[in-house]
């Protein structure tokens, strides 16, 4: 990634660590639902990276579907308001949800979903999948069931997380340089 180099100031995790502990999250899921209706919901459009990988990891007849929710306006701070772009096609009631994020920051999102969104539609258990969890920058009540990666507070780029809606499509994740931020996009 000539191009896109160039903006990263430092590599957090490289497009091999992440291939490894994804592969490791899909064998734990795929041992956990083992005879269970899994409907496997990706919250778009972050973890649609995270989400194509991981799926081909679990060996299990599972649903895909997927969420687009916004909480992020322009910039590094969550707005703290989540917005539902565009909910479920199908019944998920009696079923067992598996909700995909690219990253657990505050938590804003998933608590919301969780709280106002899934805890009327009756699934059969709700579970999250983060590849990356900012745990000391949450501040609802909600953790990862399953989660790749620990990762401080600062803000990073790659594997489906953008910067204004850039640098999706880094095959890593990193740290851009502080002139980007700087920058008009
Ligand atoms: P939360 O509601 O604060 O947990 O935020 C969750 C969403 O914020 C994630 O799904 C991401 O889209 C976005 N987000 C949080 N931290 C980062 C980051 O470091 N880089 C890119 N996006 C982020
Ligand atoms: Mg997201």
């Amino acid at each position: 990634m000539k191009n896109l180099d160039r903006d990263i100031e430092r590599v957090c995790f490289s497009a091999e660590e992440i291939a490894k502990r994804v592969k490791e999250l899909g064998e734990e899921i795929t041992r956990d639902y083992e005879e269970k209706d899994l409907v496997v919901v990706a919250v778009l459009k972050g973890s649609f990276v995270f989400a194509a990988d991981l799926l081909r990891e679990i060996d299990l007849p599972c649903d895909f579907e997927v969420m687009r929710v916004s909480s992020y306006g322009a910039g590094t701070e969550s707005s703290g308001s989540v917005k539902i772009i565009s909910d479920l096609d199908e019944d998920i009631s009696g079923r067992h949800v598996l909700m995909i994020e690219d990253i657990l920051d505050t938590g804003v999102t998933l608590t919301y979903l969780r709280d106002h969104v899934f805890a009327a539609r009756n699934t059969a258990s709700f579970k999250i999948c983060a590849m990356f969890d900012k745990t000391q920058r949450r501040t609802c009540d909600i953790h990862a069931d399953y989660r790749g990666f620990e990762t401080p507070g600062e803000f990073i780029v790659g594997y489906g997380l953008d910067y204004n809606q850039k640098y999706r499509n880094l095959p890593y994740v990193g740290v851009l340089k502080p002139e980007i931020y700087k920058k008009k996009m």
